[in-house]
Protein backbone atom coordinates (compact mmCIF):
# COMPACT_ATOMS: atom_id res chain seq x y z
CA UNK A 1 0.00 0.00 0.00
CA UNK A 2 1.54 3.51 -0.73
CA UNK A 3 1.80 6.01 1.99
CA UNK A 4 -1.73 7.04 2.93
CA UNK A 5 -2.59 9.08 6.21
CA UNK A 6 -6.42 8.73 6.38
CA UNK A 7 -8.63 10.55 9.02
CA UNK A 8 -11.48 7.70 10.04
CA UNK A 9 -14.98 9.16 11.76
CA UNK A 10 -17.40 7.00 13.98
CA UNK A 11 -20.68 7.92 14.61
CA UNK A 12 -23.04 4.97 14.64
CA UNK A 13 -24.03 4.77 18.34
CA UNK A 14 -23.04 6.89 20.69
CA UNK A 15 -19.40 7.67 20.83
CA UNK A 16 -18.45 10.67 18.69
CA UNK A 17 -15.09 9.36 17.21
CA UNK A 18 -12.41 10.87 15.10
CA UNK A 19 -8.95 9.37 14.35
CA UNK A 20 -6.01 9.66 12.23
CA UNK A 21 -3.72 6.59 10.96
CA UNK A 22 -1.00 6.29 8.75
CA UNK A 23 -1.00 3.15 6.19
CA UNK A 24 -3.81 1.50 7.99
CA UNK A 25 -1.59 0.36 11.05
CA UNK A 26 0.09 3.82 12.87
CA UNK A 27 -2.02 5.53 14.99
CA UNK A 28 -1.56 9.10 15.35
CA UNK A 29 -4.32 10.33 16.96
CA UNK A 30 -7.74 8.44 18.30
CA UNK A 31 -10.71 11.01 19.86
CA UNK A 32 -13.49 9.10 21.39
CA UNK A 33 -15.94 11.58 23.05
CA UNK A 34 -18.72 9.12 25.07
CA UNK A 35 -22.16 10.04 25.08
CA UNK A 36 -23.55 7.43 27.77
CA UNK A 37 -23.64 9.52 30.66
CA UNK A 38 -26.32 11.30 28.71
CA UNK A 39 -28.38 8.23 28.11
CA UNK A 40 -27.36 6.84 31.49
CA UNK A 41 -30.83 8.09 32.53
CA UNK A 42 -32.98 7.04 30.44
CA UNK A 43 -31.17 2.80 30.67
CA UNK A 44 -30.24 2.30 26.76
CA UNK A 45 -29.21 4.95 23.77
CA UNK A 46 -31.60 7.34 22.73
CA UNK A 47 -31.26 7.58 18.83
CA UNK A 48 -32.89 11.18 18.57
CA UNK A 49 -30.48 12.41 21.48
CA UNK A 50 -27.62 10.56 20.02
CA UNK A 51 -27.80 12.60 16.81
CA UNK A 52 -27.78 15.61 17.96
CA UNK A 53 -25.05 15.07 20.38
CA UNK A 54 -23.21 13.87 17.53
CA UNK A 55 -24.12 17.25 15.57
CA UNK A 56 -22.74 19.22 18.96
CA UNK A 57 -19.44 17.19 19.35
CA UNK A 58 -18.48 16.04 15.87
CA UNK A 59 -16.42 19.39 14.63
CA UNK A 60 -14.36 19.48 17.90
CA UNK A 61 -13.89 15.98 18.18
CA UNK A 62 -11.92 16.23 14.58
CA UNK A 63 -10.11 19.42 14.73
CA UNK A 64 -8.93 17.44 18.18
CA UNK A 65 -7.91 14.28 16.29
CA UNK A 66 -6.07 16.76 13.80
CA UNK A 67 -4.06 18.74 16.63
CA UNK A 68 -3.52 15.33 18.14
CA UNK A 69 -1.95 13.74 14.97
CA UNK A 70 -0.23 17.03 14.01
CA UNK A 71 -1.77 16.72 11.06
CA UNK A 72 -3.26 19.65 8.85
CA UNK A 73 -6.62 18.64 6.32
CA UNK A 74 -4.12 18.88 3.50
CA UNK A 75 -1.55 16.29 4.72
CA UNK A 76 -4.75 14.01 4.58
CA UNK A 77 -4.54 11.25 1.86
CA UNK A 78 -8.41 10.36 1.98
CA UNK A 79 -11.60 10.29 4.45
CA UNK A 80 -13.25 7.20 6.25
CA UNK A 81 -16.65 7.03 7.75
CA UNK A 82 -18.88 4.37 8.77
CA UNK A 83 -22.28 4.07 7.04
CA UNK A 84 -23.50 1.08 8.83
CA UNK A 85 -24.83 -0.86 10.53
CA UNK A 86 -25.74 1.62 13.28
CA UNK A 87 -28.65 4.26 14.00
CA UNK A 88 -29.43 6.05 10.77
CA UNK A 89 -29.40 9.68 12.31
CA UNK A 90 -26.74 9.39 14.37
CA UNK A 91 -24.57 7.75 11.11
CA UNK A 92 -25.86 10.70 8.77
CA UNK A 93 -23.76 13.15 11.24
CA UNK A 94 -20.68 11.38 10.84
CA UNK A 95 -20.80 10.43 6.70
CA UNK A 96 -21.65 13.99 6.35
CA UNK A 97 -18.66 15.69 7.91
CA UNK A 98 -16.55 13.30 6.06
CA UNK A 99 -18.38 13.88 2.55
CA UNK A 100 -18.52 17.70 3.33
CA UNK A 101 -14.32 17.31 4.19
CA UNK A 102 -14.12 15.40 0.49
CA UNK A 103 -15.85 18.14 -1.05
CA UNK A 104 -14.03 20.98 0.21
CA UNK A 105 -10.67 19.57 0.44
CA UNK A 106 -10.77 17.16 -3.07
CA UNK A 107 -10.16 13.95 -1.32
CA UNK A 108 -11.52 10.47 -1.64
CA UNK A 109 -14.24 9.30 0.59
CA UNK A 110 -14.69 5.92 1.71
CA UNK A 111 -17.51 4.55 3.09
CA UNK A 112 -16.67 1.92 5.86
CA UNK A 113 -18.61 -1.39 7.78
CA UNK A 114 -18.56 -0.97 11.59
CA UNK A 115 -18.05 -4.83 11.79
CA UNK A 116 -15.31 -4.53 9.48
CA UNK A 117 -13.56 -1.54 11.32
CA UNK A 118 -13.71 -3.72 14.66
CA UNK A 119 -12.17 -6.46 12.87
CA UNK A 120 -9.03 -4.35 11.87
CA UNK A 121 -8.74 -2.93 15.39
CA UNK A 122 -6.39 -6.36 15.87
CA UNK A 123 -4.50 -5.04 12.82
CA UNK A 124 -3.62 -1.92 14.70
CA UNK A 125 -2.79 -4.15 17.89
CA UNK A 126 -0.32 -6.44 16.07
CA UNK A 127 0.51 -4.06 12.61
CA UNK A 128 2.13 -7.53 11.56
CA UNK A 129 -0.67 -9.35 11.44
CA UNK A 130 -2.08 -10.89 7.94
CA UNK A 131 -4.84 -12.83 7.30
CA UNK A 132 -6.00 -15.87 7.38
CA UNK A 133 -7.79 -15.38 10.86
CA UNK A 134 -11.11 -16.20 12.61
CA UNK A 135 -12.27 -13.04 14.13
CA UNK A 136 -15.01 -12.51 17.09
CA UNK A 137 -17.07 -9.38 16.81
CA UNK A 138 -18.98 -8.90 20.01
CA UNK A 139 -20.66 -5.88 20.59
CA UNK A 140 -23.90 -4.05 21.60
CA UNK A 141 -26.14 -5.08 18.62
CA UNK A 142 -24.29 -8.47 17.30
CA UNK A 143 -22.21 -11.44 18.10
CA UNK A 144 -20.29 -12.54 14.73
CA UNK A 145 -17.45 -15.36 14.16
CA UNK A 146 -15.91 -14.36 10.78
CA UNK A 147 -13.23 -15.90 8.64
CA UNK A 148 -11.29 -13.80 7.41
CA UNK A 149 -9.69 -15.15 4.13
CA UNK A 150 -7.51 -12.16 3.03
CA UNK A 151 -8.41 -8.39 3.40
CA UNK A 152 -11.87 -8.18 1.97
CA UNK A 153 -12.89 -11.48 1.75
CA UNK A 154 -15.08 -13.16 5.02
CA UNK A 155 -17.31 -15.72 5.34
CA UNK A 156 -19.49 -15.56 8.39
CA UNK A 157 -19.18 -19.15 10.13
CA UNK A 158 -21.48 -18.03 13.51
CA UNK A 159 -23.86 -15.42 14.59
CA UNK A 160 -26.52 -14.78 17.00
CA UNK A 161 -29.93 -16.27 16.12
CA UNK A 162 -31.42 -13.60 18.99
CA UNK A 163 -30.09 -11.29 21.43
CA UNK A 164 -26.13 -10.12 20.52
CA UNK A 165 -23.94 -10.63 23.65
CA UNK A 166 -23.64 -7.17 24.43
CA UNK A 167 -27.13 -6.46 24.42
CA UNK A 168 -27.76 -9.34 26.80
CA UNK A 169 -24.94 -7.92 28.80
CA UNK A 170 -27.10 -4.65 28.75
CA UNK A 171 -30.24 -6.13 29.81
CA UNK A 172 -29.61 -8.26 32.31
CA UNK A 173 -27.34 -5.17 34.16
CA UNK A 174 -31.04 -3.28 33.37
CA UNK A 175 -32.72 -6.45 35.45
CA UNK A 176 -29.95 -6.33 38.33
CA UNK A 177 -30.20 -2.52 38.58
CA UNK A 178 -27.12 -1.47 37.60
CA UNK A 179 -25.86 1.71 35.64
CA UNK A 180 -25.79 1.71 31.40
CA UNK A 181 -24.23 0.49 30.14
CA UNK A 182 -24.31 -2.15 31.77
CA UNK A 183 -21.42 -4.49 30.17
CA UNK A 184 -18.74 -2.73 32.09
CA UNK A 185 -20.70 -2.51 35.25
CA UNK A 186 -21.26 -6.31 35.14
CA UNK A 187 -17.79 -6.60 34.42
CA UNK A 188 -16.63 -4.65 37.86
CA UNK A 189 -19.25 -6.33 39.88
CA UNK A 190 -18.36 -9.92 38.67
CA UNK A 191 -14.71 -9.27 40.15
CA UNK A 192 -16.37 -9.57 43.82
CA UNK A 193 -18.81 -12.50 43.00
CA UNK A 194 -18.55 -16.65 42.77
CA UNK A 195 -18.72 -17.44 39.23
CA UNK A 196 -19.69 -21.24 40.26
CA UNK A 197 -22.19 -19.87 42.81
CA UNK A 198 -24.89 -20.06 40.02
CA UNK A 199 -25.19 -22.63 37.10
CA UNK A 200 -26.55 -20.67 33.97
CA UNK A 201 -27.53 -22.70 30.85
CA UNK A 202 -24.65 -21.91 28.28
CA UNK A 203 -27.57 -21.78 25.55
CA UNK A 204 -26.56 -23.89 21.91
CA UNK A 205 -23.30 -24.68 23.75
CA UNK A 206 -21.96 -27.70 21.58
CA UNK A 207 -24.89 -26.67 18.86
CA UNK A 208 -23.08 -25.35 16.30
CA UNK A 209 -21.26 -22.07 15.78
CA UNK A 210 -24.69 -19.85 16.01
CA UNK A 211 -24.82 -18.43 19.39
CA UNK A 212 -28.15 -17.72 21.16
CA UNK A 213 -28.26 -15.22 24.86
CA UNK A 214 -32.19 -14.30 25.50
CA UNK A 215 -32.82 -17.82 27.15
CA UNK A 216 -29.85 -17.41 29.54
CA UNK A 217 -31.12 -13.46 30.13
CA UNK A 218 -34.40 -15.20 30.83
CA UNK A 219 -32.85 -17.92 33.33
CA UNK A 220 -31.23 -14.82 35.02
CA UNK A 221 -34.52 -13.12 35.82
CA UNK A 222 -36.36 -16.67 36.66
CA UNK A 223 -33.42 -17.52 39.56
CA UNK A 224 -33.33 -14.12 41.09
CA UNK A 225 -37.10 -13.79 41.34
CA UNK A 226 -37.18 -17.07 42.84
CA UNK A 227 -34.11 -16.92 44.59
CA UNK A 228 -34.24 -12.98 45.70
CA UNK A 229 -31.38 -12.72 48.65
CA UNK A 230 -29.29 -14.13 46.04
CA UNK A 231 -25.78 -12.23 45.85
CA UNK A 232 -25.82 -9.70 42.61
CA UNK A 233 -22.44 -9.99 42.22
CA UNK A 234 -22.31 -13.68 42.39
CA UNK A 235 -25.12 -13.49 40.03
CA UNK A 236 -23.06 -11.39 37.75
CA UNK A 237 -20.05 -13.45 37.91
CA UNK A 238 -22.34 -16.70 36.99
CA UNK A 239 -24.27 -14.97 34.14
CA UNK A 240 -20.75 -13.61 32.74
CA UNK A 241 -18.63 -17.03 33.14
CA UNK A 242 -22.12 -18.74 30.67
CA UNK A 243 -21.17 -15.99 28.14
CA UNK A 244 -17.39 -16.21 28.46
CA UNK A 245 -17.86 -20.01 28.11
CA UNK A 246 -20.13 -19.90 24.61
CA UNK A 247 -18.12 -17.39 23.41
CA UNK A 248 -14.47 -18.62 23.89
CA UNK A 249 -15.58 -22.34 23.23
CA UNK A 250 -17.20 -21.32 19.53
CA UNK A 251 -14.39 -19.08 19.05
CA UNK A 252 -11.91 -22.61 19.51
CA UNK A 253 -14.52 -24.93 17.75
CA UNK A 254 -14.22 -21.87 14.55
CA UNK A 255 -10.50 -22.45 14.87
CA UNK A 256 -10.73 -26.11 14.59
CA UNK A 257 -13.56 -26.59 11.88
CA UNK A 258 -11.26 -23.58 9.47
CA UNK A 259 -8.14 -24.80 10.18
CA UNK A 260 -6.90 -21.45 11.27
CA UNK A 261 -4.60 -20.56 13.57
CA UNK A 262 -4.87 -17.22 14.67
CA UNK A 263 -7.72 -15.56 16.42
CA UNK A 264 -8.95 -12.19 17.37
CA UNK A 265 -11.93 -10.47 19.29
CA UNK A 266 -13.45 -7.03 18.58
CA UNK A 267 -16.24 -5.02 19.53
CA UNK A 268 -17.24 -3.69 23.22
CA UNK A 269 -17.67 -7.18 24.58
CA UNK A 270 -14.06 -7.74 23.71
CA UNK A 271 -12.98 -5.50 26.51
CA UNK A 272 -14.63 -8.06 28.89
CA UNK A 273 -11.81 -8.62 31.62
CA UNK A 274 -12.75 -12.58 31.93
CA UNK A 275 -13.23 -13.01 28.23
CA UNK A 276 -10.07 -11.51 27.84
CA UNK A 277 -8.11 -13.71 30.66
CA UNK A 278 -9.59 -16.92 29.18
CA UNK A 279 -8.64 -15.50 25.46
CA UNK A 280 -5.04 -15.10 27.31
CA UNK A 281 -5.09 -18.66 28.85
CA UNK A 282 -5.74 -20.00 25.33
CA UNK A 283 -2.35 -17.97 24.22
CA UNK A 284 -0.76 -19.16 26.86
CA UNK A 285 -1.74 -22.55 26.25
CA UNK A 286 0.48 -22.38 22.95
CA UNK A 287 -2.08 -24.00 20.52
CA UNK A 288 -3.44 -20.92 18.80
CA UNK A 289 -1.96 -17.06 18.14
CA UNK A 290 -4.96 -14.93 19.87
CA UNK A 291 -4.56 -11.17 19.11
CA UNK A 292 -6.33 -8.88 21.74
CA UNK A 293 -6.87 -5.59 20.65
CA UNK A 294 -6.53 -2.78 23.96
CA UNK A 295 -9.64 -2.14 25.68
CA UNK A 296 -10.01 1.31 23.59
CA UNK A 297 -9.87 -0.29 20.26
CA UNK A 298 -12.52 -2.91 21.32
CA UNK A 299 -14.98 -0.10 22.17
CA UNK A 300 -16.14 2.07 19.55
CA UNK A 301 -13.74 4.49 17.88
CA UNK A 302 -12.39 5.63 15.03
CA UNK A 303 -8.86 4.64 14.72
CA UNK A 304 -10.30 1.06 13.76
CA UNK A 305 -12.85 3.16 10.79
CA UNK A 306 -9.50 5.06 9.13
CA UNK A 307 -7.38 1.69 9.19
CA UNK A 308 -9.76 -0.43 7.62
CA UNK A 309 -10.67 1.97 5.31
CA UNK A 310 -6.92 2.72 3.66
CA UNK A 311 -7.22 -0.91 2.50
CA UNK A 312 -10.71 -0.71 1.31
CA UNK A 313 -9.69 2.74 -1.00
CA UNK A 314 -6.51 0.81 -1.94
CA UNK A 315 -9.08 -2.55 -2.80
CA UNK A 316 -11.91 -0.54 -4.44
CA UNK A 317 -11.02 3.04 -5.07
CA UNK A 318 -13.29 5.88 -3.53
CA UNK A 319 -16.90 5.74 -2.73
CA UNK A 320 -19.30 7.66 -4.32
CA UNK A 321 -20.58 11.00 -2.83
CA UNK A 322 -24.05 9.51 -3.34
CA UNK A 323 -23.61 6.58 -1.44
CA UNK A 324 -26.07 6.42 1.19
CA UNK A 325 -26.28 5.45 5.08
CA UNK A 326 -27.27 1.86 5.50
CA UNK A 327 -28.55 1.10 9.23
CA UNK A 328 -28.63 -2.87 8.71
CA UNK A 329 -25.84 -3.04 6.49
CA UNK A 330 -24.50 -6.86 6.20
CA UNK A 331 -20.54 -7.45 5.98
CA UNK A 332 -21.27 -10.51 3.17
O1 LIG B 1 -18.65 -2.14 20.05
P1 LIG B 1 -19.40 -1.29 21.03
O2 LIG B 1 -18.63 -0.21 21.76
O3 LIG B 1 -20.63 -0.61 20.33
C1 LIG B 1 -21.42 -1.30 19.41
O4 LIG B 1 -20.98 -1.40 18.24
O5 LIG B 1 -22.46 -1.85 19.85
O6 LIG B 1 -20.08 -2.30 22.07
C2 LIG B 1 -20.92 -1.84 23.09
C3 LIG B 1 -21.34 -3.04 23.90
C4 LIG B 1 -22.37 -2.69 24.97
O7 LIG B 1 -23.38 -3.67 24.95
C5 LIG B 1 -21.55 -2.75 26.26
O8 LIG B 1 -22.32 -3.10 27.40
C6 LIG B 1 -20.54 -3.83 25.92
O9 LIG B 1 -20.20 -3.59 24.57
N1 LIG B 1 -19.34 -3.76 26.76
C7 LIG B 1 -18.97 -4.73 27.61
C8 LIG B 1 -17.82 -4.25 28.29
N2 LIG B 1 -17.52 -3.00 27.80
C9 LIG B 1 -18.46 -2.71 26.86
N3 LIG B 1 -19.50 -5.94 27.86
C10 LIG B 1 -18.92 -6.70 28.80
N4 LIG B 1 -17.83 -6.31 29.51
C11 LIG B 1 -17.24 -5.11 29.28
N5 LIG B 1 -16.17 -4.73 29.98
ZN1 LIG C 1 -19.07 -1.33 17.71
Amino acid sequence: MSPMRVLGIETSCDETAAAVVDDGRLVRSSVVASQSDLHARYGGVVPEVASRAHVELICDVIEQALVEAGSSLDELDAVAAVRGPGLAGALLVGVSAAKAISLVRRLPYVAVHHHEAHLYAAMIEDPQLEPPLVTLVVSGGHTLLIAMEDHGRYRVLGETVDDAAGEAFDKVARFLGLEYPGGPAIDRLAREGDPEAVRFPRPMHADGLDFSFSGLKTAVVQYVRKHPDTDVADIAASFQAAIVDVLVDKLLAAARETGINTVVAGGGVAANSALRERLLDVAVAGELRVVLPSVALCTDNAAMVAAVGAYRLAADGPTPLEAPVVPNLRLV
